[in-house]
This record gives structure tokens, sequence and C-alpha cells, in this order.
């Protein structure tokens, strides 16, 4: 049996399905593959059961509110459902939220990856040589690991880029907690053989982004007339995504990946912070004109307000992301001008989903 075969009905354990990114992932598997789907997931602050009302009636999508740090309840888990795949997404993903307290993210992204680790190589342990051969760990990480980029301000010459062979040098608990878990990722290949594949990837944008971010959080501050923070000059640098080319691509290395590799996956979309925002206000300013006849603002960038940069903080991420256009084929469908204008129409057109999540109306019941 092998993974990539499509005439197969894979099972994908999915964490974190219910965030972001994981959400999509979900989407996108039960709309476009016939592989079933578990998601477990704790439902964090950054968890939302409504990301994923168009598919959870679906027959091939189980959900299981679970703590990948609660080993006994993984176990069950893999008892219960035999999955074919790991997809690790779960993850306290926000860097700012690492600063003020870290505690969460050595738990849940060093602490649970291990768990997780570990009851997935019992799990294996046990199978059949062809379903041995065919198990797929695939651990989701993110280009923060590799640290700080020389920035265009002050180097001259060819800019580099992250390649899969960059050493690791993260500066922040969250990117520091995710190079330890993409280490245990490794540790587990090398020393148990467990099957893994690890994709390290740049800025994600798209619908169903939790409101602390960036993007949504300028969206949703623009619309309620409220100051839109830029740290420090704004002109930190990151290589924005499109969440669905991120799934994308992240299906493919599960099902398709080389076992032991790792994938850079990134959007050829370098931009400043404070060219993200004043993107997004050009497209609010066509789309929901700005006129307040009571002041001087007549454009949504009249909000734009710096605030004392984040301690830390890497100037400059890029990714080159040759190495999984050549093996696998894959590339990013969307501009940053193409996807980011999508974005804005479904905050706008999803003000309810917006509204539900930040009163923490986030826990459906299933
Ligand atoms: N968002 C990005 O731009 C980006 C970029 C590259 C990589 N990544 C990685 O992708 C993954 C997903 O990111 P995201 O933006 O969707 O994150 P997110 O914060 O939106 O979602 C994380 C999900 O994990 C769940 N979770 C947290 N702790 C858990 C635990 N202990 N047990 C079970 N579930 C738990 C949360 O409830 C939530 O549903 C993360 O591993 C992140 O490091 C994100």
């Amino acid at each position: 049996m092998k993974p990539n075969s499509q005439n197969l009905s894979l099972k994908i354990l999915i964490t974190g399905g219910a965030g972001f990114i994981g959400s999509a992932l979900i989407r996108h598997t039960i709309n476009n593959t016939n592989y079933s789907v578990i998601n477990v997931d704790k439902l964090t602050y950054a968890g939302n059961l409504q990301s994923l009302i168009s598919i959870r009636d679906n027959p091939r999508y189980f959900f299981e509110q679970v703590d990948i740090c609660d080993a006994l309840k993984l176990k069950g888990i893999f008892d219960k459902h035999k999955p074919d795949i790991v997809m690790h997404l779960a993850a306290e993903s926000h860097v700012d939220r690492s600063i003020n307290e870290s505690g969460a993210f050595i738990n849940t992204n060093i602490v649970g990856t291990y768990t997780l680790l570990e009851q997935t190589r019992n799990y294996w342990t046990n199978l059949s040589t062809d379903k041995k051969d065919a198990f797929r760990f695939h651990h989701i990480s993110t280009d923060e690991v590799y640290g700080d980029l020389p920035h265009p301000n002050n180097f001259k010459g060819i800019l580099p880029s992250f390649t899969e062979k960059t050493p690791y040098a993260p500066s922040s608990p969250y990117s520091a907690s995710k190079a330890s878990s993409d280490h245990l990722v490794r540790a587990w290949n090398r020393t148990y053989k467990l099957p893994t594949l690890i994709t390290n990837c740049s800025n994600n944008y798209g619908p169903y982004h939790f409101p602390e971010k960036l993007v949504p959080l300028t969206i949703l501050n623009a619309l309620e007339r409220k100051p839109l923070p830029v740290y420090g000059k704004g002109n930190q640098i990151r290589d924005w995504l499109y969440v669905e080319d991120h799934v994308r691509a992240l299906l493919l290395v599960a099902t398709k990946g080389k076992v032991g590799e790792t994938y850079n996956i990134g959007g050829y979309n370098e931009k400043q912070n404070i060219e993200v925002v004043k993107n997004i206000c050009l497209i609010l300013d066509e789309l929901v004109p700005y006129k307040d006849f009571s002041s001087n603002f007549s454009n949504y960038d009249n909000l734009i307000t710096f605030v004392n940069d984040r301690p830390g903080h890497d100037m400059r991420y890029a990714i080159d992301a040759s190495k999984i256009k050549k093996d696998l084929g894959w590339e990013p469908k969307e501009t940053f001008e193409t996807g980011i204008r999508k974005t804005v129409k479904w905050y706008l057109d999803n003000q309810m989903w917006c509204k539900n999540i930040l009163e923490g109306e986030n826990q459906l019941e299933h």
C-alpha cells in the first residue's frame, strides 16, 4: 500500500484542525479528495469549530476534543480511528503571546509534539508491514525557526532566502519551541525510523484567521475605525502565502513527499508589514469608502499607528521554495494582490464569524 494512491480512501489524523490552517486543510481535504479526516483539537482560544460548519456533517469527518499532551486519550484515538497519516498542526502560534507567557508554548509545541510522536510510534510499531511502510507523520512548522535574514535597508548584494539547509537560529519563545519540535521529529525519524516529513512555511493569510494576527486585525480594526497598530517603523519583511496554497502543498507533501525530507513552502511575496497594512487600507477605501465628515480622516490609512517594536523582532524572512516545486510540482496560485483582495472580501462578508470568535462563542456543540 502506498499513501500516494488516488484510489485509496486514506484516513488522515489532523491535529489543530479547528485553527486557521488546520481548518483550511480539513475543508480542502473533505471537498477535494475521498479521504477521511479525524480532527484532534483541544479548542484553545484559537480553535473554532465554526470554521468547519461547511463540512462538519460529512460522514468522512470526525472530531475529537483532546489535548495532544494527553497520552492516554491520544492512544484511544489511534486505537479507534487507525489513521494512515498524521498531519500535526496543533500549536500555540502567536509570537506576542509567547513573549508574554511562554509556558503554554513549551507544553503544547514541545511536550505535546513529543507525546504525539510517542503515541504515533507505539501505534505505528504494531502495524502490518504494508501499513507500516505506507504510514506518514507530517509535522507542520514555520520559517521562523531559521531566524533573521539580512534586510535590504542594510545589506548590499543579492539577498539570501531560507533553504532547507539553513541552520536553525530561532529568536522568540514561539520559534524556539517550534524549532525544538522539528528536532524531535527528525530524531524520531533517525532513531526509530518513524516515516516523518517536515514542512517549514512562511506567513499565511486568508479566511478564518484569528483576529489577533496582522491581516485580520488590520481589517477588523479598520472597519471599527480603531487604530491600526504597526510595530516599529513597519519595515519588517515577511513572505506572504495564501492559506489555500499552503494546504494544497501540505496534502501533496503528506501523500507524495519523500520520507525524512524537509520542504520549505513560501509565496514569493516579500512585503514589509507597512505595505501589507496600506494595501488592505486601499482595498477597503474602494469596497467600503471611509468618510468621516467630523474629522479630516478620509482614508483608512489615517488610522495607522506606529507602536513600540516587539522585543527580538526578526527583520526579514524569505523562503526559497524551489525544492517543493522541483520535487513535487507545487507552486502558489495566488499573488499577494489576488489573495489579499479575496481575504478582505471574506472578512467583509463574514463579520458574524469574527464577532462570535471574539466574544469567545467558539465552541459549538458538535
Ligand atoms: N499561521 C501561519 O502563518 C503559520 C506559518 C507557518 C507555520 N505555521 C504552523 O502551522 C500550524 C497551524 O498554525 P495556525 O496559524 O493554524 O494556528 P492556530 O493558532 O490558528 O491554530 C492552532 C490550533 O491548535 C489547537 N491547539 C492548541 N494547543 C493544543 C493542544 N495542546 N492540543 C490540541 N490542540 C491544540 C488550537 O485549539 C487551534 O485550533 C502551527 O503549528 C504553526 O506553527 C503557521
